[in-house]
């Protein structure tokens, strides 16, 4: 196919090849090597967060740092952590990998993130956390939420793997809990292909995340009273990373550009766009998401199909924590509905945000989307 618009590309335009020769002409190629530290250093800096502790992806960044709390603050076996239901499986997962139960909490319709209203009537004696995933390239509300975590004594979480330099009024994604997680995956604002980072603000935390990470090794190499795993970046990976942050703000301001077009382009059509802005952030579109409206009589699989007919790629949006079946099948769900996030994978899908799009290509997308109506 050659005019095929993939749903992401990435801009490798900034000093990745020079890193990476760098790499292999010092010989620095493992995850001891100095583009780690400056990955960390620089990283949690510009997030204005203290620590930071590269790993394999931004799933495993969810693994280890949900392992560290739940061994530094001592949670017993099945408490409960809320999360969006409205998400990748990433922290779910997480959450069940390490006994704890995940609760589901519905998006809010505007944003699509955690709906802030419905958290308080979830949480138990049992709940001990919650994992804020900032959507698609908006943050959550932090506000209520840190209102809600400390009138019940809960630790926050933030999964920022979609909203590197994102704000929320002002203050860095990243930088609102204990520990965010980020994820490096060819398609985030900072990519190395995989790769992802735990910040935090907490030593103690930070040395249990290194610890299970590095296959708990402890001062006597080779000597183990823990099992952990080996979740450690490799010095080539932390290269391209580090490559990409420096040049951030101009993929942010790219990204941006795209979506105030599609913003201009689509705003005819029977659905609702990515929500452009709220009080408290612009968007950044990570991605750019449409969601039909309902009186409109296909769905999101048929106006997907129907743009890869014209060669251009799209994405689901997520389905549901709460229905998916392997939950069904461990069987941890509860009986839930929860109505917005049920809609917005029907109705929703997202397009093209690559950072090589020309201006002409947006323009051939949005005339294509038009047409579906
Ligand atoms: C919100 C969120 N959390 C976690 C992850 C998992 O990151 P990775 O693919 O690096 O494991 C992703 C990946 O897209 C994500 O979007």
């Amino acid at each position: 196919m050659s005019n095929f618009i993939p749903v992401f590309e990435p801009l490798l335009n900034g000093n990745e090849k020079k890193y990476l020769e760098d790499c292999i002409d010092s010989g620095w190629l493992g995850s001891n090597g100095p583009y780690i530290k400056k990955l960390e250093e620089n990283f949690s800096k510009y997030c204005n967060q203290q620590y930071g502790s590269c790993v394999t992806n931004g799933s495993a960044a969810l693994d280890v740092t949900l392992r560290a709390m739940k061994e530094l603050y001592k949670w017993e076996d099945y408490s409960e952590i809320i999360i969006p239901t409205f998400n990748i499986i990433s922290a779910a997962q997480s959450c069940i990998y390490n006994k704890l139960k995940p609760i589901f909490v519905d998006a809010e319709p505007i944003t699509w993130n955690i709906d802030t209203n419905r958290i308080e009537e979830v949480i138990t004696n049992r709940t001990k956390a919650i994992i804020v995933v900032h959507i698609y390239g908006l943050p959550s509300d932090m506000n209520p939420i840190i209102e809600i975590a400390k009138k019940y004594n809960l630790k926050i979480i933030e999964d920022a793997a979609q909203a590197h330099g994102q704000t929320y009024n002002g203050k860095k994604c990243g930088s609102f809990s204990e520990a965010a997680t980020f994820s490096f995956f060819t398609n985030k604002h900072i990519s190395c292909g995989e790769g992802g980072i735990v910040l935090t603000s907490s030593k103690n935390l930070l040395d249990k995340i290194n610890y299970y990470k590095n296959l708990c090794f402890f001062e006597e190499k080779f000597i183990h009273t823990d099992l952990g795993w080996n979740l450690r970046m490799s010095n080539l990976q932390a290269a391209v990373a580090y490559a990409q942050l420096e040049k951030i703000d101009k993929t942010i301001e790219i990204k941006k550009r795209i979506g105030a077009k599609y913003q201009e382009l689509l705003k005819n059509i029977p659905a609702k766009l990515s929500c452009p802005k709220t009080n408290y952030a612009h968007n950044h579109y990570w991605i750019f998401g449409i969601v039909l409206n309902d009186d409109v009589k296909f769905n999101a699989k048929t106006a997907r199909q129907k743009l890869l007919d014209n060669n251009i790629e799209t994405r689901p949006f997520f389905y549901p924590m709460h229905k998916q079946p392997i939950f069904k099948k461990l069987g941890i769900l509860d009986n839930i509905n929860r109505p917005v996030s049920e809609k917005l994978y029907e109705k929703g899908f997202y397009i093209p945000t690559g950072l090589n799009l020309t201006d002409e290509k947006l323009e051939y997308i949005s005339d294509k989307i038009k047409q579906l109506f």
